[in-house]
């Protein structure tokens, strides 16, 4: 060392070590760096003249999609910054956020240098963590998601279509890499719906699973029930209202339910199902007419997303459902999901909140953020492709047995509701109640026919045969009823 001249010296100490640092800094590395001078006195050599935080104690995130829920995610991330570091007890840092259209304007502004087009600046940045999957789609987020984990980074996503489809070969990489794929905004929005199944209840078997997990259809419903209004005026509010895509398809055919169906139905039973054999069925056939119907029996129409142990085998599908007015389920309207179940030890249940949304959304991402952080260095936490506690095939639909709402389109013509009863009768159907309006006009009437308990091929077989009759003039709408866990 030349003398005179000024020299840093430099020691990396544990926050813990230093007096003065409350947590959650303890936990830090700090630096201290100290002037040195030849000619100074040793006591002022140990002056700390400067010290900062080490980037190793910031987990460094980027977010690939900049769309609703990434900028929700940046939102969060920025105004709940000093809550996050408190509760995470690390600083979760946003060093770069990919999109398509990165110039877009957005409702938040962001630095230029946070922007890319390119994904792959975040998945081959050997300083990000954890990597954000926010674009939605199969393609090319599945890619994404595989080269993150190859790379040793953890992954939240709320992609529930490619969870639903590819979730097996997800959290197998995800096992192989040992880093978390973590996905609470797949189901449910902000309801913590999958750290519940996976984490408070996971004691438990559970004997149903059923749901209202998808908003657009629960408002369309909701609005067809309390305000009469018919299924297309419903929908095109729910896509003024910002409720529904302008492309809805797959939540009014029930096809986003059965995602989330696979997700909720693999946490609780134990491996990952199937989604091209869970049964799926929409709301487009349910008219006003059937609501207010159904409302005579003392039912409530949901789309519900149903699992149930039966045993050596799991029911698992999705149709618009009759529940009594009486059900927990049947109060739950508008945008909002409710998830109820049934365990052997904790019993019944329901998860009740905003199902989707921005800010819902961001929530439950910002939470897997925070559980990662919390988590690191603790191995492999989200679910085991390799778990044997159960690997029941899906039923067969052909053998759910339930009872059934009928609405045949007949000609008012002397014998037809007979001919109708002769069927179902010789298909073993026996009827509960039925309501055959008085005909004001002329062309087809409403047959309404309540049933009990039958087979499901026993239904499908009737209604084939009684909608060949020259009296039918539409094809027979039916809505399966589930009765009432409380019974
Ligand atoms: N919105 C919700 O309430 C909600 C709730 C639960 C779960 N989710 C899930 O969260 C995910 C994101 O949903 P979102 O509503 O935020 O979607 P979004 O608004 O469409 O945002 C997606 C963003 O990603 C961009 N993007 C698409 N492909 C890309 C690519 N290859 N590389 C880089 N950027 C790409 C899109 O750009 P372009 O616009 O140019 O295509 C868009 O900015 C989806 O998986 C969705 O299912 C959403």
């Amino acid at each position: 060392m030349d003398e005179g001249r000024l020299k840093f010296f430099c020691i990396l100490l544990p926050s813990s070590l230093v007096p003065g640092f409350s947590p959650p800094y303890r936990n830090e590395l700090r630096c201290f760096v100290f002037p040195f001078h030849l000619k100074l006195t040793r006591c002022e050599c140990y002056i700390p003249s400067l010290f900062w935080r080490l980037s190793l104690n910031t987990i460094k995130v980027g977010l690939i999609g900049f769309g609703t829920v990434g900028t929700g995610v940046v939102r969060l991330l920025r105004e709940n910054q000093e809550l996050i570091f408190q509760r995470a007890g690390r600083k979760i840092e946003l060093v770069k956020i990919a999109d398509r259209d990165p110039g877009r304007k957005r409702a938040i502004k962001v630095s230029s240098s946070l922007l890319t087009l390119n994904a792959d600046e975040i998945l081959q940045d050997p300083q990000i963590e954890i990597v954000i999957e926010l674009i939605g789609g199969l393609h090319p987020a599945k890619e994404f998601i595989l080269k993150a984990l190859k790379q040793g980074k953890h992954v939240v996503t709320a992609n529930k279509a490619l969870l639903a489809e590819c979730g097996r070969e997800l959290f197998r990489a995800a096992e192989r890499s040992g880093k978390n794929l973590f996905f609470e905004g797949s189901v449910g929005g902000g309801i913590p719906v999958i750290k519940g199944f996976r984490e408070g209840l996971v004691g438990n078997h559970f004997k149903t699973i059923c749901g209202i997990v998808n908003g657009t259809s629960n408002y369309i419903l909701s609005k067809m029930t309390l305000e009469n209004m018919d299924f297309e005026e419903a929908l095109a509010q729910a896509k003024s209202l910002g409720y529904a895509e302008a492309n809805s398809t797959l939540d009014i055919e029930g096809i986003d339910s059965a995602h989330k169906l696979v997700i909720l139905a693999s946490l609780a039973y134990g491996h990952w199902i199937d989604f091209k054999k869970v049964y799926v069925e929409g709301i487009t056939q349910i008219t006003s007419l059937d609501i207010q119907y159904v409302r005579q029996f003392g039912y409530a129409v949901k789309l519900l997303a149903i699992a149930k142990d039966k045993g050596a085998s799991l029911e698992a599908r999705v149709h618009p459902t009759l529940i009594p007015q009486t059900h927990l389920l049947a109060s739950v309207n508008g945008v909002y999901n409710a998830i109820y179940y049934e365990g052997d030890y904790v019993g019944r249940g329901l998860f009740y909140g905003r199902g989707a949304g921005e800010r819902p959304t961001a929530s439950a991402v910002v939470g897997d953020l925070v559980d990662i952080a919390k988590q690191m260095g603790h191995g492999f936490s989200s679910f085991s492709t390799t778990r044997k506690e159960s690997q029941k095939a899906i039923q067969n639909m052909d053998e759910l047995e339930c009872r059934s709402y009928l609405r045949f389109s007949a000609l008012d013509k002397p014998g037809v509701l007979a001919r109708i009863a002769g069927i179902l009768g010789e298909n073993g159907i026996s009827i509960a109640s039925v309501i055959q309006p008085e005909r004001h006009q002329s062309g087809p009437v409403p047959v309404v026919i309540m049933t009990h308990q039958a087979k499901e091929k026993n239904f499908r077989q009737a209604i084939q045969t009684i909608d060949r009759l020259s009296a039918i003039r539409k094809k027979t709408l039916r809505i399966r009823v589930e009765e009432s866990e409380e019974n």
